[in-house]
């Protein structure tokens, strides 16, 4: 069996052998941009660490290891425009770099291009690859609507979130578990138990994004209180809705809604009203509580723990992760 860093170097050679042509530019460049930017590979090295569950031949799934990835970079670049975010991976983002116009075509090409790669596996195996990769990418898009119809709704409960972000992050971690596992031929129960892995450590993944945003550093690589200026409805939002006293709730919420106050102001107020909730404090204990789960469903997978632990360990580094 390779070790993680074998599989990430491995797919880091097979994305890099595509090259983009050069012309016209301003459509191929941010796409190189893009995938070359220093993404975390979390939902490919989720591919491959499922195929390698059940099979050794894992090149078999590197195509579509690569098709999921260069579809999240495509939910990236449209997804920067849609939160009006300058800074991703500590550089400017393609919306910021190149404009809108540029980030939307290159972003359509990018999920033209994931399918291309898709094209890519065993004639056998596409349709019901293709299947799956269908309905995830949908889901996501529902998640993404949900995450802006909820910047304009007034009340947003826990619930309401936690659906929005299975939609907006789990489906994808799921839809890379179980494509590399079906492509592993693992028996249907094993996909099942993978995707509930996937969901859990997807909302898991959320969390800690909302929690970052407002109380990570510079290593993030993503201006801190974006999603306060944005007024989003994180977790730290809903969080803080439900357990403030009507006074402090309206408090919230004219602050969230206010738009002529200096941004650096703003982010402080705001994560003052968290502190004072424990809200911080609140999302850790539910990240904590979804990586358990997570980790549990991997015990209950049909093979070996040996065969298993790589899994296991790549979901246990992204605990603590800070970017
Ligand atoms: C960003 O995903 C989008 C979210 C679901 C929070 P990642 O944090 O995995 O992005 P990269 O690819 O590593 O930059
Ligand atoms: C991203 O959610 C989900 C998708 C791109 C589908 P966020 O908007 O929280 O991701 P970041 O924080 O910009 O990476
Ligand atoms: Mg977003
Ligand atoms: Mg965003
Ligand atoms: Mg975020």
């Amino acid at each position: 069996m390779k070790t993680n860093e074998q599989l990430q170097t491995l797919f880091e050679h097979y994305l890099a052998q595509t090259d983009f042509p050069a012309e016209p530019q301003l459509l191929y460049a941010p796409i190189g941009y893009s995938l070359a930017g220093g993404g975390k590979r979390l939902r490919p090295m989720l591919t491959l660490l499922s195929y390698a569950i059940f099979d050794e031949n894992v090149q078999q799934a590197l195509p579509a290891a690569a098709a999921i990835e260069v579809f999240h970079n495509f939910t990236l670049l449209h997804d920067d425009i849609m939160d009006n975010a300058a800074i991703r991976r500590g550089k400017p983002s393609v919306y910021a770099k190149w404009g809108r116009n540029v980030a939307i075509l290159s972003g359509d090409a990018m999920l033209i291009y994931a399918y291309r790669l898709l094209g890519m596996l065993p004639a056998a195996q596409v349709p019901k690859v293709l299947a799956a990769f269908n309905e995830m990418a949908l889901e996501v898009c529902e998640g993404q609507q949900y995450d802006m119809d909820f910047e304009e709704k007034q009340k947003v409960s826990v619930v309401e979130y936690m659906h929005m972000i299975e939609l907006k992050t789990s489906v994808l971690l799921a839809g890379a578990v179980s494509i590399g596992a079906m492509l592993g031929g693992a028996p249907d129960e094993d996909c099942r138990r993978l995707r509930r892995f996937a969901i859990e450590l997807g909302l898991a993944f959320q969390l800690q994004d909302d929690l970052l945003d407002s109380y990570g550093d510079e290593r993030l690589g993503k201006a801190i209180g974006g999603d306060i200026l944005e007024g989003k409805k994180t977790f730290l939002t809903v969080t803080a809705m439900s357990h403030a006293d009507e006074t402090t709730r309206e408090e919230l919420r004219n602050l969230l809604a206010d738009n002529r106050m200096a941004a650096e102001q703003k982010i402080a107020s705001v994560k003052a009203i968290y502190d004072r909730l424990d809200v911080p404090h609140l999302a850790e204990q539910q990240i904590e509580l979804r990586f358990e789960r997570a980790l549990a469903q991997l015990d209950t997978l049909s093979a070996d723990v040996v065969r298993t632990a790589p899994l296991r360990e790549f979901a246990i580094g992204l605990l603590g992760r800070n970017k």
